[in-house]
């Protein structure tokens, strides 16, 4: 006797006698006599058909308890399946069932139900083949990560989570205290009425990191190529199909590389992990393929095919100047582009990914290096189709004095950043990275509209529950 999951079951491929099997029932119908019962386990998209002989008295009690949602366990011979359909079923010779479920409460029924309910019972979601088959899609994209990097040479580093410096200086971080802070009168005050963070944990305020990037240049700086890949926060206040305030970023910094060889990076990595999830994740991309997105097939293709395209932000604001009249934000020179500009320019102008590079240092983060122009920072976002920004990146400013004079324009307490700037003072060298939002990846690969249906429990605006 062996207990083996439906996947090890089908890839077995042969007969056996006395299997154990346990899962889920997804449908049964009864004929005169026989009854057929779907089980899924969750290792594999496909499911397994088993036959009860109803007419069998030791098998009449259970059946009525043999209902969409109930837990069994099942000993029967795997025999091939006489009809079309399915290549094998298990003929039943003991049932049990592990656990009942209640038809009338049961909030996962059969019949197609919306991603907006399914995101109230988060905690059964992974009960239905659409979540199932995206939660098997984020493992393998996670490994898919790591091994491109480790085929690539990157070592994997684990930067802080709680950190008192904000990488990308926009003020979007949640706080992190000791305090009791559900209770005002407990917290100590300062001369000035201020909170008295000094007497914190650390002694000092506190945040969730927004990037582990000023790290990760450290720890570059030593290893030569790194990456990190973790959980990100912001307190942004974006309620939108893309915005997460819980996230995992991907974030590799690399030694000697300037912003064309991060550029380089970036698209061979996107192109490798999503053909990498093509190939290992087939069954379950084909749900999405089937069920959500009907172009995914081809989209993906042309994201793994394709040369990106590579265009200046200046050359960029070119094109969308043109088409104004169809924006709802007016670009002109130094604006910051939204999603409508970078969609136009990937699905209608160019119809393939694009890379963008070199944007005006008003719009872009304190640490990106300053082009000769004066005005413009090497900076670079790859944009894809329906989701826009799924990386961002540049080269680093590398010089001492350029990088302070940034931190004043950018009124930095330069102070606090004495160790990034050590960097600067000790061996410094060119050096780039980009950080690529895992969730957006999910997206891209996966077809799904919304983040809130590529996290198990997203974190958004107003909603935090489970
Ligand atoms: O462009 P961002 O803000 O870049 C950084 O944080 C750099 N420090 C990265 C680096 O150079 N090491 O964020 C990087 C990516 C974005 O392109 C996007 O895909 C994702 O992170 N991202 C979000 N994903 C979901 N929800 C949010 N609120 C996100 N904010 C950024
Ligand atoms: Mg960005």
């Amino acid at each position: 006797m062996k207990t083996a999951t439906i996947k090890e079951i089908l890839l077995n491929d042969k007969t056996v006698n006395d299997i154990t099997l346990m899962g889920w029932v997804k449908t049964r119908r009864d004929l005169k006599s026989q009854s057929f019962a779907e089980l899924n386990d969750g290792s594999t998209r496909q499911n397994l058909q088993i036959v009860i002989d109803n007419s069998d008295p030791k098998f009449q009690s259970v059946l009525a308890k043999i209902v969409n949602g109930a837990s069994v366990k099942v000993i029967g011979d795997l025999v091939q399946s006489p009809a079309k359909g399915q290549k094998y079923e298990v003929k039943v010779k003991e049932i049990l069932v592990l656990g009942e479920c209640d038809q009338e409460k049961y909030p996962i029924q059969k019949k197609k139900t919306s991603d907006e309910f399914l995101r109230t019972v988060a905690h059964l979601r992974p009960r239905t083949n659409k979540y199932a088959s995206m939660l098997r899609i984020r493992s393998e994209l996670s490994f898919a990560i790591h091994k491109y990097f480790r085929d690539n040479g990157f070592f994997y580093v684990h930067t802080p989570i709680i950190t008192s410096s904000d990488c990308e200086g926009a003020g979007q971080m949640f706080s992190v205290s000791a305090f009791d802070i559900g209770n005002i009168k407990n917290l100590p005050i300062d001369k000035d009425g201020n909170v008295d963070f000094s007497k914190d944990l650390f002694g000092r305020r506190t945040y969730l990191t927004v990037s582990g990037q000023l790290e990760g240049e450290t720890l570059a700086l030593g290893l030569g190529k790194i990456y990190t890949f973790g959980p990100t926060f912001r307190a942004e206040n974006s309620n939108t199909y893309r915005h997460a305030a819980e996230f995992w970023m991907v974030e590799p910094e690399m030694a000697f590389y300037d912003i064309y060889d991060d550029m380089d990076l970036a698209e061979d990595f996107v192109k490798n992990i999503t053909k990498h999830v093509m190939d290992n994740c087939s069954l379950d991309i084909e749900l999405f393929a089937k069920f959500v997105e009907p172009n995914l097939i081809n989209n993906l293709k042309n994201v793994i095919e394709t040369k990106y395209e590579r265009l200046t932000y200046t050359d960029a604001v070119k094109i969308l100047e043109k088409e104004n009249e169809r924006f709802e934000n007016k670009v002109s020179w130094g604006t910051d582009l939204a999603s409508e500009h970078e969609r136009f320019l990937v699905e209608h102008y160019f119809k393939k990914p694009v890379i963008m590079y070199n944007k005006p240092k008003n719009v872009a983060a304190f640490y990106m290096k300053l082009n000769e122009d004066g005005k413009t920072v090497r900076g670079m976002d790859l944009l894809v189709p329906r989701i826009g920004e799924l990386v961002g990146g540049s080269e680093r400013e590398e010089r001492l004095d350029v990088l302070i004079e940034k931190m004043k324009e950018f009124n930095m307490n330069i102070d606090s950043y004495w160790w990034y700037l050590d960097l600067r003072r000790f061996g410094t060298v060119p050096h780039s990275g980009f950080g690529l939002g895992f969730e957006r990846m999910m997206m891209l690969v996966t077809g799904i509209g919304n983040i809130r249906d590529v996290c198990a429990y997203p974190r958004v605006p107003g909603y935090a529950e489970f």
